[in-house]
């Protein structure tokens, strides 16, 4: 664990504490701090410039500086990495302007940004302990005094050296095993996993009692290879990662947009698509093809070996589970919207086009109605919030934004269609939360010049959700756009002009970019945003008031969503997105649906967790509720048209206004 260390930025007098080793930069957005820099952090347009009035900072190609500038303490606070306490003068050329400092004054930094590594420590009763496991045998060959049957030897020996007995054996092993046993010299390795007794009728029904199946056998020892991939399949984003089921460790992530968008951004045009001649199986081979790619990616990142993934385990909402395993979601769009199963047996892999070996099965996790999937159930179990006695409010940002209300007595849920935006979908330049895409933005609140940073620090070439989110707030703040989301043309700065889609500020100039063209923000992005924020506030309004309580009577809330690292809450707060409650109410979990999906690769029990909180949840349907349309409009502005619900926001919206304004002797 890295120990914490305070930086202090002079003349702001602000600090933050952040970890060992964090970059300076990213830092100074997280306290607060505006310092000029326009190329997302690669380090080459040279306008971080800071000086290191005390501690210790490890410089990394700060090309931009010459020696005696290092020698005298200046570094490139995007290339600079923070070894100890640190106090940091930023120069004016850097700052351009002291208003600033007061700008920024009284904003609280601790506890903004939430990394989603803490998460795994939420939930209680993971032990690892997964349902898949190998053992390496060395069996005794037959002779004429003993000829039982090879399955029967194995399992035998399976009895007497692990005490696993009530064995029920896959077909495709007894293909092979004779084979593989005499060519490996009886020296094998066995794959298990724990399975439910496949007998009910009807639905299939995950209750009852688990028991081992021998799904595989390979010649050799390789006990100490063996791998899951666990998957989160978005309506525009999938997610995959790669997980070391010996020690539970993440060996490689990887992300791809959902190829389907091109038949429809939301679940309903893709259903309307899936009932076309052929459709169903083209949008089934498209997100088969996307995990493929993941697949590629993940081995080829870890340098692992496909033969070696034993198991899969994918978390999606309802209609993408459905496309997936090829199953006509055709009826949870028409009334009374009932999808074919909740709970769905595990799928051989390959049937459905995955490249994995024959004997790997695909796990989905249960839903719970028709527009409430097994992402959420997924989140539900990674974020712990079942397991609470607290009330606590889970919001998963989403193109199919999910919001689940509750504790560990009762859970309520309700889904509410977003729209894209905020993964990167319906904005001019938005992206998937991978290197390039901007995630974090401060405006100068006089000169209106941008600080941006890039996931990778590299330049940027698009803007992710987080990104979106940070800019939008600041841009509010800075009075460059209103209320309404239109921009302040008045302001006459070059950075806003009109566009082909309207109005719009730029980001980056072209020569900044990787893309060769000016990155911008446009009205039309902004739109979109708002649109979808109006969404999931109205949503989440309108559940507590199903269940009779008040923003103010949860305890925690908790945000899930795949911006990228973090998502600054502040800044959701200041659009409007969040309720107006104390920072360290949120907590902000990442991706809690792949999260969800790896504890149930790594936890037997956690899989019978997952499978109650899908039975335990009550599903509210906001579609055709007139209070949720009322709420929606209420809210289709930043942060809301009733500024009683965001009181403080709003006052210190003012201050930040007045500040700056008497930092320069009056802007406006
Ligand atoms: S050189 Fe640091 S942000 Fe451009």
């Amino acid at each position: 664990m890295k120990e914490d260390v305070k930086v202090c930025f002079y003349p702001y007098e602000k600090d933050v504490v952040v970890k060992r080793g964090e970059n300076l930069l990213r830092a100074a957005l997280e306290a607060g701090v505006h310092i000029n820099a326009s190329c997302g952090g690669e380090g080459h347009c040279g306008k971080c410039r800071v000086l290191i009035k005390s501690g210790e900072a490890e410089c990394r190609e700060c090309k931009k500086l010459t020696p005696q500038e290092i020698e005298v303490g200046y570094r490139q606070a995007c290339r600079t990495t923070i070894l100890s306490d640190l106090e940091v003068f930023i120069p004016p050329e850097s700052q351009l302007d002291k208003s600033a400092l007061e700008r920024k004054k009284g904003t609280q930094s601790s506890g903004r940004h939430i990394s989603s590594q803490i998460l795994e420590k939420l939930v209680s009763g993971a032990r690892f302990n997964p349902a898949l496991w190998k053992h390496f045998l060395e069996i005794e060959p037959p002779s004429t005094q003993d000829n039982t049957s090879d399955l029967s030897r194995l399992l035998l020996l399976l009895k007497r050296q692990h005490n696993i007995e009530n064995v029920s054996v896959d077909f495709l092993v007894l293909k092979k095993l004779s084979q593989i046993l005499r060519q490996a010299e009886w020296k094998v390795t066995v794959t298990l996993v724990q399975t439910r007794v496949e007998s009910q009728l009807g639905e299939y029904q995950l209750r009852g009692s688990r028991r081992p199946k021998l799904i595989n056998v390979e010649p050799g020892n390789t006990v100490d290879t063996h791998y899951s991939v666990v998957l989160d399949i978005g309506t525009t984003t999938l997610w995959g990662q790669l997980i070391d089921l010996t020690n539970g460790a993440t060996l490689a992530e990887s992300s791809e947009y959902n190829p389907q968008v091109s038949y429809g951004d939301d679940v309903i045009t893709r259903i309307v698509y899936s009932q076309k001649k052929g459709g169903l199986k083209k949008l089934q081979e498209l997100v088969v093809t996307a995990i493929n790619r993941i697949i590629n990616d993940l081995l080829k990142k870890s340098g692992k070996d496909r033969r070696f993934i034993s198991h899969l385990t994918a978390a999606g909402n309802t209609v993408m589970t459905h496309i997936l395993l090829g199953l006509n979601p055709k009826y949870i769009r028409e009334s009374p919207y009932t999808p074919v199963a909740n709970f769905i047996p595990p799928v051989r892999a390959i049937r459905l086009g995955v490249e994995v070996e024959d004997f790997v099965y695909l796990y989905t996790f249960p839903s719970v109605a028709s527009y409430v999937g097994g992402d959420i159930v997924s989140g539900i179990l990674g974020s712990g919030v079942y397991q609470r006695k607290d009330l606590t409010l889970y919001i998963d940002i989403g193109t199919n934004g999910e919001i689940v209300l509750g504790n560990a007595d009762w859970l309520l849920t309700a889904s509410c269609s977003a729209g894209p935006a905020f993964e990167g979908g319906g904005v001019k330049f938005g992206m998937r939360a991978t290197d390039g895409a901007i995630e974090g933005f401060d405006i100068h609140p006089t000169t209106f010049e941008p600080m941006i940073l890039t996931i990778g620090m590299v330049k940027p070439k698009g803007i992710c959700g987080s990104g979106i989110i940070s800019i939008i707030a600041e841009l509010l703040e800075a009075g460059v756009i209103s209320p309404n989301g239109k921009f302040n043309v008045e302001l006459n700065i070059p950075r806003i002009r009109k566009g082909s889609d309207g109005f719009e500020y730029v980001l980056a100039w072209k020569e900044e970019t990787q893309i060769e063209e000016d990155i911008t923000i446009t009205e039309a992005d902004i739109d979109n945003v708002m649109r979808a924020k109006a969404a999931m506030f109205a949503g989440c309004h309108s559940l507590l008031e199903k269940a009779n309580l008040k923003v103010s009577d949860l305890s925690q809330i908790v945000i899930a969503g795949a911006f990228g690292d973090y998502i600054d809450l502040e800044k959701a707060i200041i659009i409007g997105l969040l309720p107006e409650l104390p920072l360290e109410k949120f907590l902000f979990v990442g991706n809690g649906s792949l999260l969800g999906a790896k504890l149930i690769s790594l936890s037997n029990e956690m899989l019978d967790d997952g499978e109650r909180i899908a039975r335990k949840m009550t599903n509210v349907e906001l579609s055709e509720d007139r209070s949720f349309m009322e709420k929606y409009i209420a809210a289709l502005f930043l942060p809301h048209t009733n500024a009683e619900l965001f009181s403080k926001t709003i006052q210190r919206m003012k201050a930040f206004k007045n500040a700056s304004r008497a930092g320069t002797g009056g802007k406006k």
